[in-house]
């Protein structure tokens, strides 16, 4: 067996600490939401420093994205692997995904696809990206036929996004598993390297856990092996770089142990802190409580009224108080809402300065979250509008990427 080494020392390190942050469970004790020095610590992940940003942008030869640039994309593993591989000409491809367990996704979920995005057209590369109906079917109170709708519909939104139909592959576990062999090979081999008290350790299974869930880590592994995706890649085994959020770094701990066996490299990844809930950075935004979460399908009024309504205030109790000593950014829902989507910098620190010295109220805060996002959100849905059957019919579609030539040239 596999020395699950990555996964053994989180399991030893995760006693000390009050927060849960798995796949499955976000919460933290404290008004300032989970402590990601001590995660990083805990996962034996590496920050995303000054310098590795720079290196980045060294590579990418354009500024970072935002979200990258403000840390909230924050840790890291073996990127700096990734970009040496690139800098020597090797290509690579990136891989994300989604469960899908409702019809509608919330801002929250756009997160890693929006630096998904910025990372395919930096480096114009192919990007495969899952969409675990059977996760789940497996975890939650949905039939197969249920997720395996919601996957087709959470797909129309983030090819909303703007992905570019030549080089991305979107693909359902249920659907995908049954038009590609190799993936299920690929399944197999990676159920093969890690027994029953390895995924006990890494993700907490029990006696009772119904067997679905204790094999199901290897079906998010497997895109992380570019055999997995013959039409695209051939049989090359290509370096793949995994924006995903921290949450779902056990099934990559998981995969990293498995790939030197499997004579892949170790996927490299980055991790996005969690996007807050309405209600506070206790929990992150889910899509199982209306009142917590912006849906994209969100009209401007339910989003008016969903923030002025619920989104945690880091504002003083009276507006003398507020005057005097200012509100608390960190804490502030709108102000943290307004990091996640207001791209300019100058705008933002305005706002951050103003509201910190008591200069711009609650409401007023609240006022200019809504009116960031309003416009997000109905410009998405009228992109998704343009998203027709047979548009997603082929973005699901086994094929060849049209850079297939570039890989081949380059290597
Ligand atoms: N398990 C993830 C979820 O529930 C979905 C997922 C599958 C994913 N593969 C991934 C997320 C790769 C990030 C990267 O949302």
């Amino acid at each position: 067996m596999v020395d699950i080494s990555e996964s053994k020392n989180f399991k030893e390190a995760s006693a000390e600490c009050d927060d849960i942050v798995d796949p499955w469970i976000v919460s933290s004790t404290s008004d300032n939401g989970v402590n990601y020095e001590k995660l990083i610590e805990r996962f034996g992940c590496s920050h995303i420093d000054d310098e590795l940003i720079e290196r980045l942008e060294k590579v990418a030869g354009r500024p970072v994205h935002a979200l990258i640039r403000r840390k909230i994309f924050f840790s890291h593993r073996d990127l700096h692997t990734l970009l040496k591989a690139v800098e020597s000409g090797k290509k690579f491809y990136l891989y994300t995904g989604r469960g899908p367990s409702s019809d509608s996704m919330h801002l929250g979920h756009l997160i890693p696809f929006i630096v998904t995005k910025w990372l395919q057209e930096t480096f114009d590369v192919p990007l495969v990206i899952q969409l675990t109906d059977d996760e789940k079917t497996l975890w939650k109170n949905l039939t197969v036929e249920q997720s395996m709708k919601m996957a087709r519909e959470n797909a129309k939104d983030i090819i909303a996004m703007g992905f570019d139909i030549d080089k991305t592959f979107i693909f359902s576990n249920l659907d995908f598993m049954g038009r590609c062999s190799a993936f299920y090979q690929n399944i197999i081999r990676i159920q093969k390297c890690v027994t029953f008290n390895q995924v006990k350790g890494i993700f907490g299974f029990g006696d009772s856990d119904i067997i679905g869930k204790i094999g199901f880590p290897a079906a998010q592994a497997a895109p992380a092996f570019s055999t997995t995706f013959p039409f695209i890649f051939g049989k090359d085994k290509l370096p793949v770089l995994i924006p995903c959020a921290i949450d779902q770094d056990p099934y990559f701990r998981m995969t990293r142990d498995v790939s030197p066996r499997l004579g892949f490299p170790k996927p490299a990844l980055i991790h996005s802190s969690f996007f807050p809930a309405l209600q506070g950075a206790k929990t992150k935004m889910s899509a199982s409580d209306a009142n917590s979460a912006i849906f994209l399908t969100d009209t401007p009024k339910q989003i008016k009224t969903k923030i002025n309504k619920h989104a945690f205030s880091g504002g003083k109790q009276t507006l003398e108080e507020h005057r005097e000593f200012g509100g608390n950014t960190d804490v502030d829902v709108s102000f943290q809402l307004l990091r996640f989507f207001l791209y300019d910098d100058d705008e933002l620190e305005r706002i951050r300065v103003a509201y910190t010295k008591g200069e711009l109220l609650s409401g007023e805060i609240k006022k200019i979250a809504i009116d960031t996002l309003q416009p997000i959100v109905s410009d998405h849905q009228a992109k998704r509008k343009e998203v027709t059957d047979e548009i997603l019919e082929k973005f699901m579609t086994p094929r060849k990427l049209n850079y297939d030539l570039i890989i081949k040239i380059s290597k």
